[in-house]
């Protein structure tokens, strides 16, 4: 069950969470952050609910999973989000992420044995022999541990806090100059390293497309219409943040010239899907999206099979 956030502060809602809990609850999960306007939840308070609920939670680190744990030593101190809080059982970080090592390499941590065990698939009576898999998939590429494992050795925890660093301050300088462009707001307040905008007066994803055409390469959300930045090492590079508040300057000076005009390019999609009140429609056209890719031009003698590539999940 997805619980509702709190307006303002993009949150999840506690005392939501807390109606939610049935019997048929099996796990609660706080993010940190999460990934449309990277907000953190209130790990501690979630974590209250799992002990008064005897219910196991799970930290979704993933995009924060090398950001946070170097933060405090970064200069940045947060509220604790990791197994020194009572309650929380597993954290999930992606190395792939800010751990800057390659895709398809991700980490979930376990607070005990017994917790671990149950990711384990065993079948001791498999006649191909006693099958024991660690990991929900059977067979995983070998080149990508060592190469993440390089990558984790490269950096190191001095080169963590580092880029820790720089992408927090160049995250928060970003959120602070664009707090005084008055045709705008922030979601909540961004402690990590997305940054979510949206408009109360004009269509938001017109300046999506706006800087999608200077050259940036942002996301576009829903459910509100919004947009972010994810910050990496390169936005931290001189210059750079401040080209980008300058061209959100540049481009909604031109937009409110006329504020109500309508959005065109795939901003329009997004605008249009989002009021779509059937939801199985838009999966229809994902599925259709995903087949697509899946797709290709049969030989003559193969009587139209389909070729099936493994690629990452993609973002309709
Ligand atoms: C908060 C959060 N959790 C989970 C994921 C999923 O990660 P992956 O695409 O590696 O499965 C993401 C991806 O951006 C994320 O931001």
């Amino acid at each position: 069950t997805h619980i509702t956030v709190n307006e303002k502060t993009r949150m999840v809602d506690i005392s939501a969470m807390k109606r939610a809990i049935s019997s048929r609850t099996c796990v609660l999960v706080a993010s940190a952050p999460q990934f449309p306007h990277g907000i953190i939840d209130p790990v501690q308070d979630v974590a209250q609910l799992g002990l008064k609920y005897g219910l196991p939670v799970h930290v979704d680190c993933c995009l924060g999973g090398f950001l946070l744990p170097f933060m405090e030593k970064a200069g940045f101190p947060l509220p604790t989000f990791d197994f020194r809080v009572p309650g929380v059982t597993s954290i999930s970080a992606d190395t792939h992420k800010y751990g800057f090592a390659p895709k398809g390499s991700s980490v979930v941590m376990y607070r005990n044995k017994e917790l671990r065990s149950r990711q384990f698939f065993v079948q001791p009576d498999w006649p191909g022999g006693m099958y024991g898999s660690p990991t929900f998939s059977g067979s995983r590429p070998g080149s990508i541990v060592a190469a993440c494992w390089a990558t984790l050795m490269h950096f190191g925890e001095d080169g963590y806090i580092d880029s820790t660093k720089k992408i927090i301050s160049s995250t928060r300088y970003i959120a602070n100059r664009l707090k005084s462009v008055p045709e705008i707001f922030i979601f909540g307040e961004p402690l990590v390293s997305v940054v979510g905008i949206g408009s109360n007066v004009f269509n938001i994803y017109r300046l999506f497309e706006a800087l999608v055409e200077k050259g940036w390469n942002l996301n576009s959300l829903q459910f509100p219409a919004s947009l972010h930045l994810c910050v990496t090492l390169l936005h931290t590079k001189t210059g750079v943040a401040d080209k980008f508040v300058l061209d959100i300057e540049d481009s909604i000076k031109e937009i409110m010239k006329n504020p109500n005009a309508e959005c065109i390019g795939a901003g329009a999609i997004y605008g249009f899907a989002q009021g779509i009140p059937d939801r199985s429609l838009i999966n229809d056209v994902a599925e259709a999206f995903l087949n697509a890719c899946y797709t290709t031009k049969s030989p003559a003698s193969s009587n139209g099979a389909l070729a099936v590539l493994n690629g990452d999940a993609a973002k309709v």
